[in-house]
């Protein structure tokens, strides 16, 4: 895949998906919301907005002048402040796990089972606020959420994106847990606490906010887009160690190198390997001619190694001068979560290296990868320690 973008940068497949390997290409896309939408499965969108109240929160689904407005009000709320004041949780969180899971077997550990998958779950109900009691509840209706992004990318790879798309995000909606976060908000109007719920509940721009439903909706979204992301990153930054061992060692001599380490990763092993959009009009790219109402994939695993940009696009190289990779996405619709997602990768790694200094992966219990073609990650990653 990521051979192709050289040549082709742009190709259309024989069920006129749009497929966009360029990185050039995917950054014109990425900056022009005007021709290439998000909204790419408006029906469950419900994108109604009363006089001052917004009633949709998906930041990634909407288009301006909606997204605009609607990102000023969450930026209020989800703030780099807040995201930088849970370190010390993220660090307690993971060496709760890592205890756990030594105290279970000595000698190993899956890193998927127990660190990458429960750890970006127990920031997110932290971050807003969701009672420790009901975090065994909520990591149930996180996994069904999961399940259902599987069915979503299993599907896109028949073509046959919109109405599957649309039963996935049907799916992605876990009526309980909608129903539990819409208690919690209208809790947080009545009695705010120090969380991102009552943040959002009261985050207000020119007269305009969010309305229950608007909260609830975003508040789902971070589950979608934050934690099968994060899982992916933290393990296939051990992937990326464990092959190239002298850039391990670095990284445990010399902690401040994690940064460097986890953009190499986002740009190596992009966890979201692609992206979506919908045409709104006919245009052109790369001198292929792109018609109204196709749907577009923009292959970030492919970009990210564009030798037009990266040079030695195939080597890890943590020591790039400059990684201008896509991973998290460009324009308007840059990750909200990046420094969430960053101060994690930079936590956990650096605890991992320090608790175990022979970390490595098992010869004979190899890795197994999501069969999701949009999400490069690994569903089993057993660890050796002793
Ligand atoms: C958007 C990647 C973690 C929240 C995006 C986009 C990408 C991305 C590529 C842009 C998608 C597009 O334009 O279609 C990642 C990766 C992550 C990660 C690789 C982990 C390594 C997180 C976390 C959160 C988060 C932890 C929050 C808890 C969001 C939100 C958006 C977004 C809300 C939509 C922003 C908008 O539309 O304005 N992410 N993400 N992400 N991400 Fe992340």
């Amino acid at each position: 895949m990521w051979d192709e973008q050289a040549e082709h940068p742009v190709k259309i497949d024989e069920n006129g998906m749009v497929h966009v390997y360029g990185h050039a290409e995917t950054v014109e896309v990425y900056g022009d919301p005007r021709n290439y939408s998000n909204n790419i499965a408006p029906q469950f969108l419900g994108d109604t907005e009363d006089a001052g109240e917004f009633n949709s929160g998906s930041l990634l689904q909407s288009d301006p002048p909606h997204h605009t407005k609607l990102r000023k009000i969450i930026s209020r709320a989800f703030t780099p402040r807040m995201v930088a004041g849970l370190e010390p949780r993220i660090v307690e969180i993971t060496h709760e796990l890592l205890g756990a899971a030594d105290a279970k077997e000595a000698g190993g550990f899956e890193m998927v089972d127990d660190l990458t998958y429960p750890l970006p779950v127990i920031v997110i109900a932290e971050l807003l606020g969701i009672p420790h009691s009901d975090r065994g509840l909520f990591k149930k209706w996180v996994d069904q959420m999961l399940a259902a992004a599987g069915v979503m990318a299993a599907d896109d790879s028949t073509g046959e994106q919109s109405e599957d798309a649309d039963t996935a995000a049907a799916l992605r909606r876990v009526p309980e847990m909608l129903a539990y976060l819409h208690e919690h908000a209208a809790d947080r109007r009545r009695k705010p606490r120090a969380d991102l719920l009552s943040e959002l509940v009261h985050a207000e721009v020119d007269g305009a906010r969010l309305s229950d439903d608007a909260v609830v909706d975003f508040a789902n979204e971070l589950l979608v887009v934050g934690h099968g992301t994060t899982t992916a990153l933290l393990g296939n930054m051990l992937l990326c160690l464990d092959a190239h061992p002298q850039e391990m060692e670095r990284l445990r001599k010399d902690p401040a190198r994690a940064p460097g380490v986890t953009e190499e990763t986002l740009r190596f092993l992009s966890p979201i390997a692609g992206s979506y959009r919908l045409a709104t009009a006919d245009t052109e790219l790369a001198g292929v001619r792109v018609s109204q109402g196709q749907l577009l994939t923009l292959w970030l695993g492919a970009a990210n190694r564009d030798e037009r940009v990266f040079e030695q696009p195939h080597v890890f190289d943590p020591d790039r001068t400059t990684n201008p990779h896509l991973g998290f996405g460009r324009g308007i619709h840059f990750c909200l979560g990046a420094p969430l997602a960053r101060l994690e990768a930079r936590v956990a790694v650096n605890i991992l290296l320090d608790r175990y200094p022979t970390l490595r992966t098992d010869p004979d219990n190899p890795p197994e990868f999501l069969p999701i073609p949009d999400l490069i990650g690994t569903s089993k990653l057993p660890l050796l320690t002793g």
